[in-house]
């Protein structure tokens, strides 16, 4: 089965403030997509490396070696679009998995829970449980109701997908002009049935300079443990 992972990674990066597109900045020395990247093309399941970014010029700079493994296509004006330029562009995938670049951390024992339930069951995502209690608010931010938080999940990424299933998804909400911030949501709106599998903590999304931090705290906190092993 071929398996393609689209790594979207053409966001502006607003929220984190840095002036350049988030994907580019380093983590630890190391430019995310170049992370996210290289966990996808070192994972001995996948076959292709597709990544939608905003600029291929400064993409492949940030690959560095990896630039040779890595398909670029141009991301588009949203996540949703970027998604399904990338996906496109999988043109041979049997089976895809579409990743943030903003989980530069992604391990491959996770992206091997992702590719094994897709396969099974045809949708994937991964997730983790609130940590926290959950309030619904009002408008006027006072609480309305603590939400059980049982059977709620926070998503991450790789979300695997068969291929086919992926695709009619994109085509039909592009279609009907239907909007979603992943691309699990857009497979459920289409009747699809998508199954959960175990999240990361450690594959958390880096969104603000403190997210950056803390993966860098993380990394550094590895770092040390192997040191102390060696
Ligand atoms: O902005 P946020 O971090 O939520 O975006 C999630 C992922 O979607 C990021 O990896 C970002 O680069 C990507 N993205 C994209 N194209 C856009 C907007 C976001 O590829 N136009």
């Amino acid at each position: 089965m071929i398996v393609v992972a689209v790594i979207v990674a053409a966001g502006r990066g607003t929220r984190m403030g840095a002036g350049r597109p988030k994907a580019l900045l380093p983590v630890a020395g190391v430019p995310m997509l170049r992370r996210a990247a290289a966990a996808f093309a070192g994972h001995p399941r996948v076959v292709t490396v597709v990544a939608a970014v905003p600029h291929p010029d400064e993409a492949r700079a940030a690959l560095g070696p990896l630039a040779s493994r890595v398909t670029l296509v141009r991301g588009g004006p949203d996540r949703q679009d970027s998604a399904r330029l990338g996906i496109e562009a999988a043109r041979d995938a049997a089976l895809i998995l579409v990743h943030d670049a903003a989980r530069p951390l992604v391990g491959a024992a996770l992206i091997d829970r992702v590719i094994e339930a897709a396969a099974t069951h045809g949708a994937a995502v991964p997730a983790l449980q609130p940590p926290d209690t959950v309030k619904e608010i009002d408008a006027g931010g006072a609480v309305v109701a603590t939400v059980p938080r049982e059977r709620l999940r926070l998503a991450q990424t790789p979300q695997g997908f068969r291929a086919a299933l992926l695709r009619e998804a994109h085509a039909r909400a592009a279609r009907e002009g239907h909007r979603a911030t992943d691309d699990a949501a857009l497979v459920e709106w289409a009747g699809g049935r998508v199954v959960v599998v175990e999240g990361e903590p450690r594959n958390l999304k880096i969104t603000t300079p403190f997210d950056l931090a803390l993966a860098e705290a993380i990394l550094g906190a590895e770092d040390n443990r192997s040191v102390a092993q060696d």
